[in-house]
This record gives structure tokens, sequence and C-alpha cells, in this order.
């Protein structure tokens, strides 16, 4: 009882945030890049820093593919791939290209909610799709599918943000069919189905292609976010619609100097070295959150637990009112995301993200044990 009350008086400025969604400063490789870029640039020649074609580096984009070829289990080609700066810059790129201001886009029901901005940004009219344990549900896919006829749909198949779910390999086939068949452009935000090794991770969704699956990856979640490189795999007759790209163009493909670093990452093993690095802390981090969550959660609270990436989603009983949970929580020093922020509509009011990839094991421990003291100490209120 002590001990939950020190908790509960814990300062602001010892904030927990549980929102953040993204690697913390401990696993960037800062000084390992540093050595990187200088043997890359002194290894490579002057015109490597001329304005490089739309799509990037012709060497950059199959040491890519070949990584990608590696890693995902079958032939990823180097004329199949865009590079971008990050999987947004990718997701405002084929919305700029692939749809007009007022076109359906069907979208999962809760998702990524700067996903939301990039989507509202490019005028798109938002149909949600709920998704359940196993992922996006096909069947009320179809229903949007024959209803709305949207032109693209936004779909983030592993690991979800938020629900932390993975979209069955089944579904991964019924979605890709079904959007084959009423024309819908299937946009793959995939950029966490490399955080966990091939084993634990269903086939990308561009294993099932037709052409109309376009892959967007990233460097954020394995290297850096400040990096700001990422590519679309995608029908090579689409890198040839997206390279006409007038940004691309006037700005010579995106960053060709971080393509050199990311080249020779890519082809010496550091890249790799960094992944199983990742993979590990992402791993230790996830057990040791949902071992927390198992054992301090209310049983009121239910949750599921992902089998990887950063998040886990939180359903609280009615009784909560879980925007009070938020306010209560800031004061004492944790954060977390609420429900709302993923949806289109307000919807999820009742449940929160909690990211459990940013912080070490000790951290974690506290923001956990400071959250649920709250939501025990409000639910025997
Ligand atoms: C689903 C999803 N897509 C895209 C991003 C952003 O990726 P990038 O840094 O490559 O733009 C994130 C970051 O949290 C994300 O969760």
């Amino acid at each position: 009882m002590a001990a939950s009350r020190w908790r509960l008086a814990v300062r602001c400025d010892d904030l927990v945030d549980l929102g953040i969604g993204q690697p913390d400063d401990s696993l960037l490789p800062r000084e390992l890049l540093g050595e990187l870029a200088a043997a890359a640039l002194a290894k490579s020649t002057s015109s490597r820093l001329q304005y490089a074609p739309e799509e990037g580096a012709e060497s950059l984009r199959e040491a890519l593919a070949d990584f990608l070829t590696l890693h995902y289990g079958r032939l990823v080609k180097a004329d199949e791939l865009v590079m971008t700066s990050g999987a947004s810059h990718a997701l405002d790129l084929v919305l700029a290209w692939y749809t007009r201001p007022g076109d359906a886009v069907a979208v999962e029901a809760p998702t990524y909610f700067l996903g939301l901005h990039v989507l509202r940004q490019r005028g798109v009219r938002l149909v949600p799709v709920p998704v359940d344990e196993h992922g996006i549900d096909a069947d009320r896919l179809e229903e949007v599918l024959q209803r709305h006829h949207p032109r693209l749909l936004y779909l983030i198949p592993t690991f979800q943000n938020p629900t932390g779910m993975t979209l069955t390999s089944e579904r991964r086939a019924r979605v890709a069919a079904l959007s084959a068949e009423y024309g819908c452009i299937v946009v793959a935000d995939e950029v966490y189905q490399l955080t966990a090794s091939p084993d634990r991770v269903p086939e990308t969704m561009r294993a099932h292609a037709g052409g109309n699956v376009m892959s967007l990856g990233s460097f954020s979640k394995i290297l850096a976010p400040g990096i700001r490189l990422g590519w679309i795999e995608c029908a090579a007759s689409c890198v040839q619609t997206l390279r006409k790209d007038g940004v691309l163009r006037s700005g010579g493909g995106v960053s060709p100097m971080t393509g050199i670093i990311i080249e020779s990452a890519l082809r010496n093993g550091v890249q790799e070295q960094l992944l199983s690095a990742f993979r590990a802390a992402y791993d230790r981090r996830r057990r040791h959150a949902l071992d927390s969550l198992d054992r301090l959660l209310p049983v009121e609270i239910s949750y599921r637990r992902p089998a990887g990436g950063y998040y886990v989603w939180l359903q609280l009983p009615s009784s909560l009112d879980m925007r009070a949970v938020h306010a209560e929580a800031a004061r004492h020093g944790v954060g977390f995301r609420p429900g709302p922020l993923f949806s289109i509509d307000g919807s999820f009011e009742d449940c929160l993200r909690l990211c459990f990839a940013y912080y070490d094991e000790d951290r974690l421990a506290v923001g956990i044990g400071r959250l649920t003291d709250i939501l025990r100490s409000r639910l025997s209120a």
C-alpha cells in the first residue's frame, strides 16, 4: 500500500511516456553510423553526391532488394523499388499519384494516427473497417468494397499500430484477392515486418500480389528514425508512375548521400547486425511489459498479447473514464495514447495504446507500475 502511494506521488519531470512509438536513444547506433559514414564516403565517388535517379541509385536499390529477398523469403526486385523519405513520405507519394480528393480510402479501425493525418491532408474520404485479433475483418472489408468502392486500402498487416495484432496468412490472401477483384489498391504499411525474425511473421502482403499491392518499408524501426529513408515495393509499372513525381524529379530522388551510407550498411553486414540487436531488445521489452501487465493489470481490463512489434492495446471497462485516467496518469508521471486518436470518428473511447519498445525494462516496470496503480485505485473507488 505504502509503495503504491509512493508511486502515485511521483513528480511529472520523471515522466515515463508509454505513448512514444519509436526506438529509444540507447538503441540508436550513432558511433557505428559515424564510422560507417566516413568509410562509405571515403570509398565513394564524388558523382554519388550528385542528384540521383528519381527512384534512388540503382546500386542502393540492388543492395536493398538483396536484403529484403533474404528477409522476406521471396524475390524482391530492384526495379520494383522506389526509395522514399520514410514510410510517411511513401504513403503521401502513393496518395498523390493514385487518389484524388474525395476518393474513398478504406482504413483499419483503429489505425496509425499520424497515417490518418497524411490521408486527411490529401482530402480523401475515409471509410473504416474493423480489426479483430486476426487483423482486418475480411468480411467487413468486402462489404466496404461493395458499398464504397474505395480507390485504396491503407493496411498495417504486421504488429498493427495500435492494436499489435497481425493479419493471418489466410486473411492476407483473401484481402489481396478481394482488393484485386474490386480494383482497390492495397497500401500495406509494413514498417514492423522486419522487427521480428521471419519465422515469427507471416509473409508480406506482396507475396499475394497481383499488381495491386504496394508495400511500404522503412529504416526507422531497424536503424534510426532520423535516417529518413524508406521504400515502396510495387509493380515496375508503378515505379515508372511514381518516378514522375515533381519533388523526386526536381530533388534527384531522396537524400542520395544517406543512400550511400545505407547501401554500405546493407552490403557490409552492419544492417544485419543492427537488425539482430533491435529484434533482441524489442523482444526483451515486449516480454517484460506483457509479464508486468499479466501480473499487475486488474482483471476488468482486457488486452490481447502481441507477438511482436511495439504496441499493446488495452480495453477498459465502461465504469472507467479513459480521459480522466489519462489526465491522472499525466499528473503521476506516466503517459499513453488514448484510443480515439486512432479512430476517424472519435470511437475507441474505452481503449488506450501502450508502446513497450521505447523504454528499457526498468523504466517499463516503473511506467506500468504507475499506470496499473491508477487503474486499480479507480476501479476500487
Ligand atoms: C504504421 C507506421 N507507419 C509509418 C510510421 C512512420 O514511419 P517513417 O518514420 O518511416 O516515416 C510509423 C511510425 O511509428 C508507423 O507506426
